[in-house]
């Protein structure tokens, strides 16, 4: 970890850049695989996925599209309820296209699930998630992710895309910070 001015804030790397990159560049060969010969329209899920995302798609040798949605769920502090408001829509129509939405990461599942459907009702070609991340402690509901990073425990984790109150998305490595950030939000 090369970025001193977030290191203090920081508790514990959980999964080191290097494992990141090596694990984008595998999934990126088999998403390669298995759309051989299709093209591929990439949804990005701001603003979290939107690191992952630039990462991976250099490493899909496929034509291919991207786009991204902003969603926000509506809920209390960190539960969410499960329904979904469109905060910004897909510029591209995804009839009988073949769509990959990006997530950073997969808490309850109650989000993406909820994307997925009315994803579906646009009648893609086809649908798949890929997440960087997943608490399956903390699944709500059953989701398919066809293309997962990591699992990981159930902890608040910042860097790689990921904030909290806004910011540490540009740490190289998944990390946990320490107890005393959380309810400091004049992170600047
Ligand atoms: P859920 O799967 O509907 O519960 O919500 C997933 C969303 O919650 C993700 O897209 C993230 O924006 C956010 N989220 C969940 N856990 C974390 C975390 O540990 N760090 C940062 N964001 C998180
Ligand atoms: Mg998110």
């Amino acid at each position: 970890m090369k970025m001193n001015s977030m290191i203090a804030d920081v508790k514990e790397v959980l999964i080191p850049s290097e494992e990141i990159q090596s694990k984008v560049r595998e999934i990126g060969e088999r998403i390669t695989e298995d759309y051989e010969g299709e093209k591929l329209l990439l949804v990005g899920i701001l603003r979290g996925a939107v690191v992952v995302l630039g990462d991976l798609m250099r490493h899909i040798d496929l034509p291919c599209e991207i786009d991204f949605m902003d969603i926000s769920s509506y809920g209390t502090g960190a539960s969410s309820s499960g329904v979904v408001r469109i905060l910004k829509d897909l510029e591209e129509d995804i009839t009988n296209r073949h769509v990959l939405v990006v997530e950073d990461i997969i808490d309850t599942g109650l989000t993406l699930s909820y994307l997925r459907r009315s994803l579906l009702a646009r009648n893609p070609a086809s649908l798949e998630i890929f997440a960087l991340l997943s608490k399956p402690s903390r699944r709500r509901v059953d989701l398919e992710v066809k293309y997962l990073g990591f699992e990981v425990p159930d902890e608040f984790v910042v860097g790689y895309g990921l904030d909290y109150a806004g910011s540490y998305r540009n740490l190289p490595d998944v990390c946990v910070l320490k107890p005393e950030v959380f309810g400091n939000t004049e992170t600047s």
